[in-house]
């Protein structure tokens, strides 16, 4: 299936879990994709490399998204190198785990430039170009069931994410009459990296599995089926909305 013959996306913080899943789903799809890393540049390297396997064309690029600068090249490479850029998924995220009252200035700002400020600039470089060339665009932001849902131990995260529920809500307004869709992806407890604590955590573990009702995580493969479709042209009437992916999670309710 080529559903995204002829189409560019850029992918944040596609070096590992769910970015990369996504990144290769849409390259595999026929998208060319700009692979956007922090850190790691063999990870990315290893995403650009399942693309090209599978058919498909990718660049990497580093980029810290917090950074103005940074954001705005990862646009200008997709129209230079790839002659455009119809697709941006927002997905560079990282958590603090720390009690409210000892949440450290630095960690805020990691949080909430990493998880909105940068969706939010590079979201907005992304809609000048297309206004300027009158083209129609897709923005799908990788926000969390945490957009909704408290997370003690985690508010710096929930304000960020939070916040891109409302930046989406807000931009599919303004941004409709020019043809450019924007929805959230709302995963749960996905099994990635971010989550490698928990994960080699017998106890922690076991106690969300108890909360989530289909009784397992989620894998990034199924975070990226929902985004291609969002990507696509076939969600072309949807706008506004978060999709949440959680095994019921969110549903959840036990009295005991
Ligand atoms: C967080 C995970 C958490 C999951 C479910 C995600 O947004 O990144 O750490 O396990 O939500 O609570």
């Amino acid at each position: 299936m080529s559903r995204f013959a002829g189409k560019v996306a850029i992918v944040t913080g596609s070096s590992s879990g769910i970015g990369q899943a996504i990144a290769v789903r849409l390259g595999s799809e026929g998208a060319a994709v700009v692979v956007d890393f922090l850190n790691h540049p063999d990870a990315a390297a290893e995403t650009k490399a399942k693309i090209e396997a599978a058919g498909g064309k990718a660049i990497t690029l580093h980029a810290d998204v917090g950074k103005l600068e940074d954001v705005q090249n990862l646009v200008e490479q997709a129209w230079t190198q790839f002659g455009g850029c119809d697709i941006l998924v927002n997905n560079a995220g990282v958590e603090k785990n720390a009690p409210f009252w000892e949440a450290s200035e630095a960690d805020y700002d990691l949080v909430m430039n990493t998880n909105l400020k940068g969706a939010f600039f590079l979201t907005q470089r992304f809609v000048q170009k297309l206004m300027e060339a009158k083209k129609p665009g897709r923005v799908v932001n990788i926000s969390s069931v945490h957009e909704d849902m408290v997370f003690p131990n985690f508010a710096s995260y929930c304000a960020a994410k939070g916040g891109m529920r409302m930046l989406m809500r807000d931009l599919a307004m303004e941004l409709g009459p020019y043809g450019i869709t924007v929805n959230n992806v709302a995963p749960g407890a996905i099994s990635t990296p971010i989550n490698a604590k928990l994960l080699n955590n017998p106890t922690q573990l076991k106690a969300l599995l108890n909360n989530i009702p289909l009784g397992r995580m989620g894998t990034s493969d199924e975070v990226a089926s929902l985004v291609a479709f969002l990507a696509s042209d076939e969600a072309a009437y949807v706008t506004g909305s978060t999709y949440v992916m959680d095994g019921g999670l969110m549903r959840n309710y036990k009295e005991q």
